[in-house]
């Protein structure tokens, strides 16, 4: 049976982390893997900006032999020019798999359902997979494979990128607490999804409002934009309220003193971030790109291999 990749939660404890070995091993011998996919496409559907999401899937579908196609926002317009399950009724009469950046999480969901061929989730609304899933490749290869007890405090809004972060450390054993203002915690059933898997794992997920004690004893510091795609409007509104939760040198003198502060990048400088904590050693933002590169290979290879 054909098999997506929509949540980590799809991924038990030891599937993530064989996609990590895999990965590592990618990221060694890159020629190693240069026919694994040979001949095989994936097209590639946005509705929302990218650097990194199309650069990784683009460059890793053809390190591993196969081609992409950029279906662009304007293009298909999913569901207005024609519906999501006709336009996954035709790309899997031509493609071997379908990455999809969109907004409504609904979306990818009918996609997978319509579609013989794996779905991969490249950020909707309500989370990004595969940016959980680079980010603690990154934090395993640092720690050399050593998660156990550690503490990941996300600082700012509870949004995609905190919603799957509680999910990978939920299922890694890792604990991690999301630091928001009032009104701006992680949706209900992400934290509830999320606080269900820790209990194999015994992770603790919580949820807090104190800018600067919950990255006390915190292993990494992690931070997102105040306004994702899609919510641009409310951007000044929310600056006032998320300016008490910006990531300075004052917050990350609280935290572990080898603290690794951490971003899914694009920042925005000087507001959720200063320029001194993304520029500074403690700061593995790049790390973090560079690894969407390999644990994506990891992913499409295992999907999509025959
Ligand atoms: N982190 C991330 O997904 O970056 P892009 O929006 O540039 O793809
Ligand atoms: N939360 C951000 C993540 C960007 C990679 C957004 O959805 O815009």
């Amino acid at each position: 049976m054909k098999k997506d990749f929509l949540s980590v939660l799809d991924l038990t404890k030891e599937e993530i982390i064989e996609t990590f070995k895999i990965a590592i091993d990618m990221k060694a011998d890159r020629k190693k893997y240069a026919k694994a996919l040979e001949g095989e496409a994936l097209a590639l559907i946005f509705e929302k900006p990218s650097l990194r999401t199309r650069t990784s899937f683009d460059i890793g579908i053809q390190q591993l032999g196969g081609y992409s196609l950029y279906l662009s926002p304007n293009e298909i317009s999913l569901g207005k020019r024609e519906s999501v399950h006709d336009v996954a009724k035709n790309l899997e009469r031509m493609v071997q798999g379908i990455m999809i950046r969109t907004f409504g999480h609904n979306i990818v969901e009918d996609m997978a359902k319509y579609a013989r061929i794996p779905i991969i989730n490249g950020l909707t609304d309500y989370s990004h997979p595969c940016q959980a899933m680079a980010d603690f490749l990154t934090i395993y290869e640092k720690r050399n494979g050593d998660l156990k007890g550690m503490k990941l405090v996300y600082v700012g809004d509870g949004n995609n990128v905190a919603h799957s972060l509680m999910d990978a450390g939920a299922k890694l054993g890792v604990n991690v607490t999301v630091n928001c203002p009032r009104g701006f915690e992680p949706n209900l059933i992400a934290y509830n999804d999320a606080v269900e898997a820790a209990k194999a794992t015994g992770a603790k997920i919580e949820v807090v409002h104190c800018p600067k004690e919950a990255v006390k004893n915190a292993d990494v510091v992690y931070t997102d934009v105040w306004a994702s795609m899609g919510q641009e409007e409310e951007a000044a509104a929310r600056k006032k309220i998320f300016m008490q939760y910006q990531v300075n040198d004052d917050l990350m003198a609280i935290a572990n003193k080898d603290a690794y502060f951490m971003h899914c990048l694009p920042a925005h400088r000087g507001d959720e971030v200063t320029d001194s904590v993304i520029d500074s050693p403690q700061s593995i933002v790049f790390d973090e790109a560079e690894n969407r590169l390999h644990v994506q290979k990891a992913i499409m290879y295992q999907l999509m291999k025959k």
